[in-house]
């Protein structure tokens, strides 16, 4: 199969100096990406900055921006079976980016956000015929915020992670994970090593791609 993978932080420019971000590290992104070429599969990594070492065997594809990732998903998702939507992309940007470096400011300030796009709504919510798999980052309620998150967001799957505890989910090197079908079947991946959770979740994923994409080629 063809697979589209995201993975790593967005940044969002304040100025040509600074920019707003999250923690994500990519790893779970890059261990989907090398369990998917493991096992055989065609590999497309979009991936935001991020300090790891890319798959041999993927054709790389770098962003900054949602902006950029929303560009680069529109143009990989053309041919690919299925898409992992691993990426944590921003929820919002700077109204305006300033073209020089801004003064330091000597009292408080306000910066003024925008929504930036939400990618994953919009891609899965085009006409598509590959299987998409959102991800969850919840520090609370994570099954049922999980579940709202794949019908608002039209994804086949969502893989629901624990952002609140630091030895698993964003930068840590383990997970322990949600999944979550759109018929609601849920099955649990214990904590381990990202790379095991990784091969763990491509099998479960192409199985699942399997029956949908058959069914969509009747
Ligand atoms: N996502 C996206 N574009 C955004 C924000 C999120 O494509 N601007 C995608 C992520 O890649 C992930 C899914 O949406 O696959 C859920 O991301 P998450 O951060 O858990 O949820 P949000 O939609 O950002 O909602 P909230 O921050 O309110 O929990």
């Amino acid at each position: 199969m063809r697979f589209v993978v995201t993975a790593g932080p967005t940044r969002e420019p304040l100025d040509p100096v600074r920019f707003i971000s999250n923690r994500s590290s990519g790893k779970m992104g890059y261990a989907i990406a090398e369990a998917a070429i493991a096992d055989g599969h065609d590999v497309t990594l979009i991936s935001g900055p991020v300090c790891l070492r890319a798959p041999s065997h993927a054709k790389v594809v770098t962003i900054t921006t949602a902006s950029e990732l929303h560009d680069a998903l529109l143009e990989c998702t053309n041919e690919c079976d299925v898409l992992v939507m691993c990426a944590a992309v921003a929820d919002y940007k700077p109204v305006s980016v300033a073209s020089r470096k801004m003064a330091k400011p000597r009292e408080k300030f306000t910066i003024e956000f925008e929504p930036a796009t939400d990618v994953l709504s919009a891609i899965s919510k085009s006409p598509r015929d590959f299987f998409v798999v959102g991800f969850a980052a919840e520090t609370h309620d994570i099954e049922a915020r999980a579940q709202q998150k794949l019908r608002a967001k039209n994804c086949d799957m969502i893989v629901a992670n624990d952002v609140s505890r630091n030895e698993i989910g964003i930068g840590a090197d383990e997970n322990e994970v949600v999944i979550i079908a759109r018929d609601g079947d849920l099955r649990r991946i214990a904590r381990a090593e990202k790379k095991i959770i990784a091969r763990e979740l491509v099998k479960i994923i192409c199985t699942e791609a399997k029956k949908v994409l058959t069914k969509k080629s009747r």
